[in-house]
C-alpha cells in the first residue's frame, strides 16, 4: 500500500521534511482529521465510517482488531482520500493480545526487566498480526491505594520498579526500530498522579504537591520518554485543581518544555468533553480550546476537536502552530512505524497468534509473579512422592477466564491452562485428586457445597484452597471500599482448617488483599495475582515444588483496610512509631484515663506495620545476605560507587533471589522517604552457592526535587541496606562530599 501522493518525498528526505512536505499540502480541515481519533468497534466499520476516512476527517480509529475489517479502512484512508495517510489502529493490548500475560502488576512482583519486555514484545507480535499499530499501554501510574481497582494494570507503588519496567515494556512494544515487524507505538499513561485518587475510587480527584509529583508520580513518566514512547495520556482526573486533559503545567511544562517529548498526546476516552462536566468549562468549543491551548493533540472519541477547532483556529483564538505542531507530531509517528511503506496486514501473519513463545512467555512470567507470602514449618512444596491424595477447593482453581485478570479484550480463554486442569496433568495418577468447587463465585454467600468441600478436605492428605477476587472486581471503576477475600471464602477457610488437614491458600486476585482474617488459618499462602493463560502451570509447579517461588511484592499489603494509604517510602514524621511505645485498643483499660497512648504516628486499632512489606517474598531456597560493603565510606558529587553484598543460597534447593538495595537520606532539605529503592538483581542460586553482588550507586541515584522544584543533590550522610525485601536489615553508610 502506498500513499497516494503524487509528489511523495525521495526516500532520503528526513521524517521532518516529510513531515513538513505533507503539512503543506493540508487544509485545516484535513489537519483536524489528523487529530481525530475515532472508535471503529463495528463489522460495519468500513461502511459507516467511509466517507469521513476519504474526506481525511480521521487520524486514527481504536478497538477493530478484525485484520480484514482493519485493512480495509486503512486501504480506504490510503488509496481514496485526497492525501492517502495511513491510520494509527489503536487497541488496549495491556497485558497480552491472546496470550495474557499475568497482569501488570503480577508481571512487577518477578522484578525481571526482561521478561517483562518479552512479554510486551509477544503481546506486540500478536495484535500486530490483527493490524494494531498502536498499544494504550504502558499504564505506569504509581499506585499506593490497593482500592483502586487499576492498581492491576499498573505496577504498583515503587516509583524506580515502575520506571524501570515501563522502559522494558516501552522496549518490548516498540521493538528496536518501529518501523519492523511486529512493533507497535506505545502509549505511557495516565499522565499523571491518576494513582492518588481520593479513596481510591476511579475518576476521582487528585491534590498531589509539586515536589511530591515530581519525586514520586513523574519520573516513571520521565523514564518512558526517555525510552522513547511514542505517546502519551493523560489522566481522566483533575490534578490540583486542573483537569489533566486541560493541565498546560504537565502537557506544556513539564512534558514539552522541561523534557522534550517529541511525541503525540492522545485525550483519554471523551475526556475533552468531560472538561465541562468537571465544571471547567461551559461547552465543548471551550474544552476544545482549552486541551489544545494545553497540549493535548489527539481527541480519543467524542467530537470537541471535529466540531470546534477549526472554528477556533479561524476565530484566531488557536493559533495555526499549535495545530501543525500537534498534526506534525501524529504524522511523524506514522512515519516512524512505517505506515506509508508498509502493506496491509496479512491473515497469515494474523495467524501467528498463541506461538509456542507466547506461551513459554507467558508460563515464566507467572512462574515468576507468584509470591510465597507464609509457609510454615515447610508446608510446601507439595510431594508428589510423599501424598496420597489433594483436596482442591474453591472458586478459582478451574476459572479459565477469571485468571486472565482485567483488559483482556481479546484475551482467549480457550487457551487458558487453570490450576486444577494443570495440577492434574503434572500428578497424574500418582495422587488421588479431589475436587469441590464450594462456591459459585468469589462473592457467593450461599454454603451449601461447604459440607462437601470439608469431607474431601478431612479424607486427603493435604487441602489446596484457590481463593481470590474475579477479574470484575478489578480494573477501571472496578474500586472496592472493602478489600478482604469477598463473599463466604473467610468461612470456607475457616471451615477447611477445622477437619485439621493442613491447608494451603492460593490466592487470585488483581490486587493486594487484606488477609489478616484468614493468614492464621492457612498453613501457606501463594499470592497469585491474576497469572494469565498459563497461571495453572506455573501454581501446579510452585506447589510440587517443580520451581522455587520468587516473586516479590510490588506493593505493601496493609492489614486493614484503614492504613492505606500504606508504602515502604513513607515519611519518618516527627513521631515515628516503633515497638516500644505501641499501644493497642484492647489495652486501653489498663491505662489511666488522659494517659499518653504512645503519641506517635499509628492507628490505636492496628499494628503500625503492613501485613507483608513492599519487596517481601520466601522461596523454598533459604538466602542469607552477609557483608554489605561499599568500595570507599565517601563519594564525590558526579562519581558512583559501588556496595556489594555477598549471598548465600543455605537451603537445600536452587532458587531464585530478587536483590534489593535501599537508600535513605536522613537529613536533608525537605523530608525524604525512610527508604527508596535503587536499584535490584534477580539472581538464581544452587544450594550451598554464594556470590558476591554489585550495586553501582551513582550521586545521581541520590538525587532529588526539592522545596524550589529544582532537582538537587544534597552533601551528607545516607544509608544504604541491602537484601530481600524493604525491610533489609543489613545497612552500610556512604557520605556524599561536594566540591573537590
Ligand atoms: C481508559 C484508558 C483506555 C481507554 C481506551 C479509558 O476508559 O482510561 O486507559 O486506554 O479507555 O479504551
Amino acid at each position: 500500500m502506498r500513499a497516494n501522493s503524487p509528489d511523495r518525498p525521495k526516500d532520503s528526505a528526513t521524517i521532518e521534511e516529510r513531515v513538513a512536505t505533507l503539512l503543506a499540502r493540508m487544509t485545516l480541515v484535513e489537519k483536524v482529521g489528523q487529530l481525530t481519533l475515532v472508535d471503529a468497534n463495528d463489522a460495519a466499520a468500513p461502511q459507516s465510517l467511509g466517507d469521513r476516512l476519504r474526506a481525511g476527517l480521521v487520524g486514527g480509529v481504536l478497538n477493530q482488531v478484525n485484520v480484514e475489517i482493519v485493512n480495509e479502512l486503512q486501504r480506504i484512508a490510503v488509496e481514496e482520500s485526497r492525501l492517502g495517510i495511513p491510520l494509527m489502529v489503536g487497541r488496549d493490548v495491556i497485558h497480552g493480545f491472546r496470550t495474557i500475560m499475568p497482569i501488570p502488576l503480577g508481571q512487577a512482583a518477578t522484578w525481571n526487566r526482561e521478561l517483562v519486555r518479552e512479554g510486551a514484545r509477544a503481546a506486540a507480535l500478536e495484535a500486530a498480526g490483527a493490524g494494531i499499530n498502536w498499544t494504550l499501554a504502558p499504564m505506569i501510574d504509581i499506585s499506593r491505594d490497593p482500592r483502586w481497582g487499576r492498581i492491576a494494570e499498573s505496577f504498583g507503588e515503587c516509583v524506580l520498579l515502575t520506571s524501570e519496567l515501563a522502559i522494558a515494556m516501552v522496549q518490548g512494544f516498540q521493538g528496536k526500530d518501529l518501523s519492523e515487524t511486529g512493533s507497535i507505538a506505545a502509549c505511557a499513561k495516565h499522565f499523571a498522579a491518576y494513582g492518588a485518587v481520593e479513596s481510591g475510587r476511579d475518576y476521582a480527584s487528585t491534590d498531589v504537591s509539586e515536589t511530591e509529583l515530581r519525586n514520586v508520580y513523574l519520573p516513571p513518566f520521565k523514564a518512558a520518554v526517555d525510552a522513547g514512547v511514542t505517546s502519551l495520556m493523560p489522566s481522566f482526573s483533575d490534578l490540583n485543581g486542573v483537569p489533566a486533559s486541560a493541565n498546560e503545567f504537565l502537557l506544556r511544562q513539564v512534558l514539552r518544555e522541561e523534557w522534550n517529548f517529541d511525541g503525540f498526546v492522545v485525550s483519554d476516552w471523551d475526556s475533552i468533553r468531560q472538561l465541562q462536566v468537571h465544571g471547567l468549562t461551559e461547552n465543548d468549543q471551550e474544552s476544545a480550546f482549552e486541551a489544545a491551548n494545553a497540549g493535548v493533540d489527539m481527541e480519543m472519541t467524542g467530537d470537541a476537536y471535529s466540531e470546534h477547532l477549526a472554528g477556533l483556529v479561524e476565530a484566531g483564538r488557536i493559533s495555526l502552530q499549535v495545530i501543525d505542531a500537534a498534526v506534525g507530531k501524529v504524522l511523524a509517528a506514522k512515519f516512524r512505524l512505517g505506515l506509508f511503506e508498509q502493506g496491509t496486514t496479512t491473515v497469515a501473519e494474523a495467524g501467528q497468534v498463541a506461538g509456542e513463545k507466547a506461551l513459554a512467555t507467558a508460563h515464566a512470567l507467572a512462574l515468576q509473579s507468584v509470591v510465597l507470602l507464609k509457609n510454615d514449618h515447610g508446608a510446601l512444596p507439595l510431594s508428589i512422592d510423599a501424598l496420597n491424595s489433594v483436596a482442591v477447593i474453591g472458586p478459582l482453581a478451574d476459572a479459565p477466564y477469571e485468571q486472565l485478570g482485567t483488559w483482556i479484550f481479546d484475551g482467549d480463554p480457550g487457551l487458558s491452562v487453570t490450576p486444577l486442569s494443570a495440577i492434574q496433568g503434572l500428578v497424574g495418577d500418582r495422587i488421588e485428586l479431589r475436587y469441590v468447587r464450594a462456591m459459585e463465585n468469589s462473592r457467593s454467600r450461599t454454603n451449601d457445597t461447604f459440607d462437601d468441600a470439608a469431607a474431601i478436605a478431612k479424607e486427603s492428605d493435604v487441602a489446596v484452597l484457590f481463593l481470590g477476587e474475579e477479574s470484575i472486581l478489578s480494573g477501571e471503576a472496578h474500586s472496592r471500599a472493602d478489600i478482604d477475600l469477598p463473599g463466604d471464602q473467610a468461612q470456607l477457610v475457616r471451615r477447611i482448617r477445622a477437619t485439621g488437614t493442613p491447608v494451603i491458600g492460593v490466592i487470585l486476585a488483581g490486587r493486594p488483599l487484606t488477609l489478616s482474617n484468614v493468614v492464621d488459618d492457612l498453613d501457606a499462602i501463594l499470592f497469585a495475582w491474576h497469572p494469565g493463560t498459563m497461571g495453572g502451570p506455573a501454581i501446579a509447579d510452585l506447589l510440587f515444588g517443580i520451581e522455587s517461588p520468587s516473586g516479590k511484592l510490588p506493593t505493601t499489603f496493609p492489614r486493614v483496610v484503614g492504613q492505606i494509604p500504606i508504602y515502604y517510602s513513607q515519611k519518618n514524621t516527627g513521631k515515628p512509631p516503633s515497638n516500644d511505645t505501641v499501644v493497642h485498643i484492647d489495652d486501653i483499660d489498663t491505662f489511666a484515663p488522659q494517659t499518653s497512648l504512645g503519641m506517635t504516628a499509628f492507628h490505636l486499632d492496628t499494628h503500625f506495620t503492613p501485613l507483608f512489606p513492599f519487596g517481601y517474598g520466601l522461596s523454598y531456597a533459604q538466602f542469607e545476605y552477609r557483608n554489605i560493603r561499599a568500595t570507599a565510606p565517601e563519594v564525590r558529587l558526579g562519581d558512583a560507587v559501588t556496595v556489594s553484598v555477598e549471598l548465600t543460597n543455605r537451603g537445600v534447593v536452587a532458587g531464585d533471589e530478587v536483590v534489593q538495595l535501599y537508600v535513605r537520606d536522613p537529613v536533608a532539605s525537605i523530608t525524604r522517604p525512610i527508604r527508596e529503592l535503587k536499584d535490584f538483581r534477580r539472581v538464581r542460586l544452587e544450594p550451598g552457592q554464594t556470590i558476591t553482588i554489585d550495586f553501582e550507586l551513582h550521586t545521581d541515584d541520590l538525587a532529588f526535587y526539592g522545596r524550589d522544584g529544582q532537582l538537587t543533590t544534597e552533601a551528607g550522610e545516607f544509608h544504604v541496606w541491602i537484601g530481600g525485601s524493604s525491610e533489609a536489615q543489613l545497612r552500610t553508610d556512604l557520605r556524599l562530599v561536594s566540591g573537590n
